[in-house]
């Protein structure tokens, strides 16, 4: 008789938020963690932290730039240290929260590194060493930093996500490797709170798989807030030296190699599946060229009875991906019908101004030769954005030509609260005439979702 109907290995959002469904759903469930906290990458060193900070720093960064409003501020001072302590906190109580559900809903935590030595058997090492039997297993172990060859990360001067969320000075200079979506959020929280920063990046651009136009917005706007970049550099070593690191880069399709001084460098070129220590080699899981589990539509692997969600799955690497997939799998495992339909996922960049998308972005429209319309609005002739002075920005709508929504892509104040009227459309199979035939509430910011709308049908109101 085995022991579990289910034991989940990797207490992220994807691991927990199934163990929770499965649970709800009447599984005997466990779950076993071996970081010493519930809440995986996102709640211990990623996007709860990194909003943490970024609230902190945005706060600060107001209150130098509130002459325009009439206000004066005589001094400010910073202390950075209470503002590591307050992140800690929050991460602290949320994760202790988790733990609080798992109890809630009956669900066993077992805390040490799971292996799974043949299907229907789990191996934990650690103080709490056994041997689980469970009817059914799901991997759910994540993602870590993509290493950078020639950069060691020693997570003091040179660091991955998790040494850039816990300094406790501000840099001179940091030096940001990579211009996706963990070094623009983490650059700019070290950028408010008085840091130079330069980010480099391989691309002719910045932030990769988002819309050119939009992309190409935010660059500008983070350019205004003080964000230096450097785009079509292959970063090819960092050295220390007695004046700190040297950063040596090759200018991308030119034979010319140039270097970077700075004190500190945050290492942000991607993230890959964690999978190793689980034995899946032995077992005869298939892994794809870059390390993903390979699964079915139910998130079966080529073994049955093993399952696998997340980041150490192809798709988005998401947390919100994570607990669909999560929740699908363990549905589907109960006979129920579920799917995730990875178009339909939004991608929210919470740097200032805020870049949000989901479906496809214009770049794939003409790639794949789809014929489409489409709609864009500024938030300058926004008048919610004009009054609180974020006028940064744009709405882009991509639809086909009746009209159904494809894509959609924002950079702006608040973008990532916005896409969410666009994702629901697209799930609804809605159309620009239906969202400009919405009445949305005036002054708003999602008035531009409204007009880029009508932009599409070549009625913009306010343009
Ligand atoms: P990323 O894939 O978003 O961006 C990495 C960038 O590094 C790319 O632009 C790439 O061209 C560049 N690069 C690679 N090698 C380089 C080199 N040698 N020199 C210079 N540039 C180089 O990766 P990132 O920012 O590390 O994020 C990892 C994952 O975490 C992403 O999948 C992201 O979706 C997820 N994440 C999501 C967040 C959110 O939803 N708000 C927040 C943080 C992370």
């Amino acid at each position: 008789m085995s022991e579990y109907d289910l034991i989940v290995i990797g207490g992220g959002p994807g691991g927990y938020v199934a163990a929770i469904r499965a649970a709800q759903l009447g599984l005997k469930t466990a779950c076993v963690e071996g970081r010493g906290a519930l809440g995986g990458t996102c709640l211990n060193v990623g996007c709860i932290p990194s909003k943490a900070l970024l609230t902190s720093s945005a706060k600060y960064a107001e209150l130098s730039h509130l002459g325009a409003h009439g206000i004066a501020v005589e001094s400010v001072s910073l202390d950075v240290s209470g503002m590591i302590a307050r992140k800690e906190k929050i991460v602290d109580d949320l994760t202790k929260g988790i733990g609080f559900l798992f109890k809630k809903n009956n669900i066993d935590l077992i805390e040490g590194w799971a292996s799974i030595p043949e299907a229907g058997r789990v191996s934990v090492s650690g103080d709490n060493a056994c041997e689980l039997t469970t009817k059914n297993i799901l991997i759910a172990t994540g993602s870590e930093p993509t290493p950078l060859p020639g950069v060691e990360i020693d997570e003091v001067d040179i660091v991955s996500s998790t040494g850039a969320l816990d300094m406790q000075d501000v840099p001179e200079h940091l030096v940001v490797i990579g211009a996706g979506v963990i070094g623009l959020e983490l650059g700019q929280v070290w950028a408010r709170l008085g840091a130079k920063v330069t980010v480099v990046e391989y691309l002719d651009r910045i932030l990769p798989g988002i819309d050119g136009d939009i992309a190409k917005l935010a660059q500008r706007a983070l350019t205004k807030r003080g964000l230096k970049f450097q785009l079509g550099r292959a970063v090819k070593s960092v050295e220390t030296t007695d004046a700190g690191l040297t950063l040596t880069m090759e200018r991308v399709g030119k034979d010319k190699i140039e270097t970077l001084e700075a004190d500190k460098v945050l290492v942000a070129i991607g993230r890959r599946p964690v999978t190793k220590g689980l034995g899946l080699d032995a077992l005869g899981v298939a892994v794809n060229g870059r390390g993903f589990i390979e699964v079915d539509g139910s998130f079966q692997t080529s073994v049955a009875g093993v399952y696998a969600i997340g980041d150490c799955v192809p798709g988005p690497m998401l947390a919100h991906k994570a607990e669909e997939d999560g929740v699908a799998c363990v549905e589907m495992l109960t006979g129920l019908s579920a799917h995730v339909d990875y178009n339909l996922v939004p991608g929210v960049v919470y740097t200032d101004p805020e870049v949000a998308s989901v479906g496809q972005t214009e770049e794939a429209l003409k790639e794949a030769g789809t014929d489409y319309i489409s709609g864009k609005f500024a938030f300058m002739a926004n008048s919610r954005a004009r009054s609180s002075g974020e006028t940064d920005g744009a709405v882009k709508v991509l639809a086909r030509p009746d009209g159904t929504l494809l894509g959609a892509h924002i950079c702006g104040a608040h973008g990532g609260d916005l896409i969410a009227e666009l994702v629901l459309a697209m799930v609804k199979g809605a159309t620009v005439s239906e969202i400009a035939a919405t009445c949305h509430a005036h002054p708003s910011m999602a008035e531009a979702v409204k007009e880029a709308c009508l932009d599409a049908l070549q009625r913009a109101v306010h343009a």
